[in-house]
């Protein structure tokens, strides 16, 4: 199955709740948060109190992607928020596999990212202990950044590494600078999960999550 993650990064915090409403009434199954901490990326967004509150206006799916220095130490306190996914970051985890593991003792799926310029050979030694990878697409940190091209072939590389360790179920989510113009090519390369926050929350986000649906089942 496929996911369209609206990222809630540009959305309207002042009617967050009923930003999240109007992408999950339009179609959108999964919700993307992107929780910044100014440490390991140059940006502030915001926590687990706001994840909890916005939780009560939804069941849809909510993945939590933390771009936070030893994200080991809020799992607990993402979890009670509502996250059903957490991702942490390769590069700011003292120990990822242990921090993983931990993410997955709490009963939710467990994901592992890497930035632009993070070799996806490093996530081998990790298949086994993730539900998803996500393969950032730009510098974590800000939304509406450019596509970088090159990461559809990274996208390539990981989908044949699920594939040869027998990990067909394995999620990978693509993040930073998806719209119309190429949100199929990224799929075609193997991703499953989609984050759009500028192409989504841009304009009227209920048509912008129709339209960019429609292009992930026709060609799906
Ligand atoms: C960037 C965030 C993204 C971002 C995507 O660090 O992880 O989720 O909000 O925004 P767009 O789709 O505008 O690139
Ligand atoms: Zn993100």
């Amino acid at each position: 199955m496929n996911y369209l993650a609206p990222s809630v990064l540009s959305a309207d915090f002042s009617i967050l709740g009923q930003e999240i409403e109007t992408v999950v009434r339009a179609g959108a199954r999964m919700v993307h948060l992107d929780v910044m901490d100014g440490s390991f990326v140059p940006n502030i967004s915001f926590g687990a109190p706001v994840i909890s509150s916005v939780r009560k206006n939804t069941d849809a799916l909510f993945d939590v992607h933390l771009m936070i220095d030893e994200p080991a130490r809020y799992l607990e306190d993402f979890h009670r928020a509502g996250a059903d996914l957490i991702t942490v970051h390769y590069e700011a985890c003292a120990d990822a596999g242990d921090t993983l593991m931990k993410v997955r003792e709490l009963g939710i799926r467990a994901g592992l990212a890497i930035s632009p310029d993070t070799p996806v050979e490093v996530l081998e030694p990790y298949m086994e202990l993730v539900d998803l990878i996500l393969v950032m697409s730009v510098y974590p940190g800000f939304g509406g950044q450019q596509f970088i091209e090159d990461s559809l072939t990274r996208v390539k590389v990981v989908k044949e590494m699920a594939q040869t360790c027998g990990r067909d179920d394995l999620w990978i989510e693509v993040d930073g600078g998806i719209g119309p113009d190429n949100i199929v090519s990224v799929m075609k390369a193997g991703a499953n999960v989609l984050v759009a926050g500028s192409a989504v929350f841009r304009g009227d986000s209920g048509e912008n999550v129709r339209r960019l649906m429609t292009l992930l089942e026709e060609q799906g």
